[in-house]
């Protein structure tokens, strides 16, 4: 990648961290979160433009609180102090921080000095997001108020020769009214930033480093269908060319006709070298009589790696093989913390015996919303760029129980009316995840004046942001009917549906 502007974002254990490293990216600047404790050297380095301290539960006077090398602040280069960053910024400069008798929290009204490069485009008083107990009692010398509330007396200060800026509330949060604006003017008054991160831009200089660090060797890339491994196998192909093969597994647990739409889009529109492994009966077999889900993921995970092995002995050594690794798992796991993802989520891992040299992650300083603009500005089509996430073991785990070919055909028929009705309803991009569910429930119905014995589908749609929480979305009970009259009458063997009105937690989105 060419090196774009920067803005360095100091971890100090905040939760809002990957908020501000997306509104910086919002405002067309790159950035990067890094641990606290990072060098000099590594900051001169990366030569950044500005640099933002994040907030974080700890107290500056606390033993293991967290500090960065004093010597930040006579590098020149202006730094903005969010909240504990502020406090820290403080009590490094000299100035004095205290113990509040109770925390603010809550949206409050911060009266301010928009003649301060930080605020220009407010009014004098405007509402954020304040979270804390310590506050800054005097501000260090060289620094002025431009901030305070009606219980912080130094909501907001500044030292302008030295571009030292310091904010009690929390700007990246959308309780803060026009928050991205402080961080704007951070970016553009003080940093003198000119924006240069855009993903047309992302998707140029990528190409061009892609094809020197490739030139004529081999790439592999293992495709799922899902939004990061196709938009890195197209970013690849565009500076990899033919010497790119995706190998694409069609377990049989896809939904309706979606092999097909996968193959046409690479191979038709991209031109890209795809070898499909119709591994449908391979998988089947495997998975014959086997109703405990973890037991169920265990062995698609496994198997898909035995097979993508296979084939990539066919094609003999490569010196690439891409993997979809995007930002917030970088984050995640670089600077340490737990992961949030369950295990059970990383199907797959990396296969042992498939012969590379080295990993190639094109999309690994990419949020996802970032990972999708560029799936656009490369000409993906809108209905796989926007994908609602499929978890990697499929259909199998949303047909409860032992799982047949017959079985998963009344499912995919479903799911595919579902699918059809949410979109006609047009609630496919206010409802974050939907599908259909195959219940191992047989109840009896009348068609005609017949008896029937047959299956229950369930239908389950979430509006969430994180897919950690999330609620039963409140779908209209016109679209519920016609959904369910469609089902009923189109698909043979299912006789009742019912709507899924439990919220994660305490049900999770899936059912198995
Ligand atoms: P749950 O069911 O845990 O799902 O509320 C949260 C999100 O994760 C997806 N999910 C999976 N994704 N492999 C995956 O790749 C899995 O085994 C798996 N299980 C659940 C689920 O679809 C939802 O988006």
């Amino acid at each position: 990648m060419e090196k774009n502007e920067t803005i360095l974002i100091l971890d100090f254990g905040g939760q809002y961290n990957q908020l501000i490293a997306r509104r910086v990216r919002e405002c067309n600047v790159y950035s990067e979160v890094v641990p606290f404790n990072i060098s000099l050297e590594k900051i001169k380095e990366k030569n950044p433009k500005g640099i933002i301290f994040t907030g974080g539960p700890a107290s500056v006077y606390g033993d293991d609180s967290p500090k960065c090398d004093p010597e930040i602040f006579n590098l020149g280069i202006p730094v903005l102090g969010i909240c504990y960053g502020m406090q820290l910024m403080t009590h490094i400069l000299g100035g004095n921080v205290a113990k509040a008798g109770k925390r603010e929290y809550g949206t409050t009204n911060v009266i301010i000095d928009n003649t301060s490069l930080l605020f220009q485009g407010f009014g004098s008083t405007n509402g954020f997001l304040m979270s804390h107990t310590d506050f800054v009692e005097s501000v260090p010398k060289g620094f002025t108020n431009i901030g305070k509330t009606s219980s912080c007396p130094n909501a907001a200060m500044e030292n302008k020769d030295k571009k030292l800026y310091g904010i009690q509330f929390h700007p990246e949060v959308n309780n803060s009214i026009n928050g991205t604006l402080v961080i704007k003017n951070f970016l553009y008054n003080i940093c003198n930033c000119s924006g240069d991160w855009t993903m047309s831009s992302f998707v140029e200089d990528s190409i061009k480093t892609l094809k020197e660090k490739i030139g004529d060797k081999k790439v592999l890339c293992a495709l799922s269908g899902g939004v990061d491994s196709s938009v890195a196998a197209v970013l690849i192909s565009k500076a990899a060319g033919n010497n790119l093969t995706c190998i694409f597994l069609d377990h049989g647990l896809l939904r309706k006709n979606e092999g097909d739409e996968v193959e046409k889009v690479f191979k038709e529109q991209f031109d890209i070298n795809l070898i499909r492994v119709n591994c449908q009966d391979r998988f089947l077999s495997k998975l014959a009589g086997v109703t405990d889900p973890e037991q169920k993921r265990k062995i698609i995970g496994e198997e898909f790696i035995r097979v993508f092995e296979e084939e990539a002995k066919k094609i003999g050594a490569v010196d690439f093989l891409v993997q979809g690794t995007i930002y917030p798992d970088v984050i995640e796991s670089g600077l340490g913390k737990s992961s949030v993802i369950k295990s059970h989520h990383n199907v797959g891992g990396l296969p042992e015996h498939v012969d590379f040299k080295e990993i190639i992650e094109p999309l690994r300083n990419l949020f996802k919303d970032e990972v999708r603009k560029t799936g656009l500005e490369l000409g993906i089509p809108e209905n796989l760029v926007f994908r609602q996430p499929f978890p990697g073991p499929g259909l199998a785990i949303r047909v409860i129980g032992d799982i047949t070919n017959d079985k998963l055909d009344i499912l995919k028929e479903a799911d595919s009316i579902f699918r059809e009705e949410i979109a006609n309803a047009g609630l496919h991009k206010s409802i974050n995840q939907y599908f259909a569910v195959l219940t191992n429930l047989k109840s009896v119905g009348v068609m005609g004046d017949e008896r029937t014995y047959d299956y229950t589908i369930a239908l389950r749609a979430v509006e969430t942001t994180d897919f950690m929480t999330g609620v039963w979305s409140k779908i209209p009970y016109d679209v519920l009917e016609k959904v369910s009259s469609r089902i009923v009458n189109e698909v043979n063997h299912v006789n009742r549906v019912v709507y899924d009105i439990t919220s994660k937690p305490p049900a999770t989105i899936e059912w198995e």
